[in-house]
């Protein structure tokens, strides 16, 4: 019987608890990207709200995604406890600065993650993460992307209103 109940889950416990950690960052980006949709609606920008809100439905995706594999690999997901997310923010450019910088940290959460898949031999979970790794390199360009716009356009006069007519024709084409 024993044998058996080793043979329940094929998963590292490390590699579960460290997925189990990338189910809260997505969770938490998908709240954050929330929360921007909501401010940038309330300051008038409405692309951008749609923008975020999209963002933030993606993220719940990702969060699925890693929690079905947990659970398939017969681990267990756990659903995560979501605190401190923001209201309030700065300024029109600072929440793409803040978009950017999240991104920036999950893409290095998922190299750590591909690092350890590497050290404990799990070649398995190796190959699915590199879905996520390529889906980062998208998203950082996005953000990078509409920041520049800021450059380019200027904030000034109607130059905030139209960075935001802009936002979601910004695409990755690989
Ligand atoms: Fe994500
Ligand atoms: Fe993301």
């Amino acid at each position: 019987m024993k044998d058996l109940l080793r043979l329940k889950t094929s998963l590292n416990e490390e590699i579960e608890n460290i997925l189990n950690a990338q189910i809260k960052v997505e969770a938490h980006s998908s709240s954050v990207y929330l929360a921007m949709s909501s401010w940038c609606d309330d300051q008038g920008y409405d692309f951008s709200a749609d923008f975020f809100a999209k963002q933030s439905e993606e993220e719940r995706k990702h969060m699925m995604k890693l929690f079905n594999y947990v659970n398939d690999r017969g681990g267990r997901a756990i659903s995560p406890e979501i605190v401190n997310i923001p209201a309030d923010f700065e300024s029109f450019r600072g929440v793409f600065e803040q978009m950017l910088e999240q991104e920036m940290y999950v893409t290095q959460q998922f190299n750590n993650i591909a690092d350890k898949c590497i050290k404990l031999k799990d070649f398995v979970t190796f190959q699915f993460i590199q879905w996520f790794l390529e889906e980062q390199i998208e998203e950082e360009y996005v953000a990078r992307r509409i920041l520049e716009m800021f450059d380019v356009i200027g904030e000034e006069g109607t130059g905030r209103w139209e960075i935001d007519k802009h936002v979601h024709k910004v695409s990755y084409e690989g």
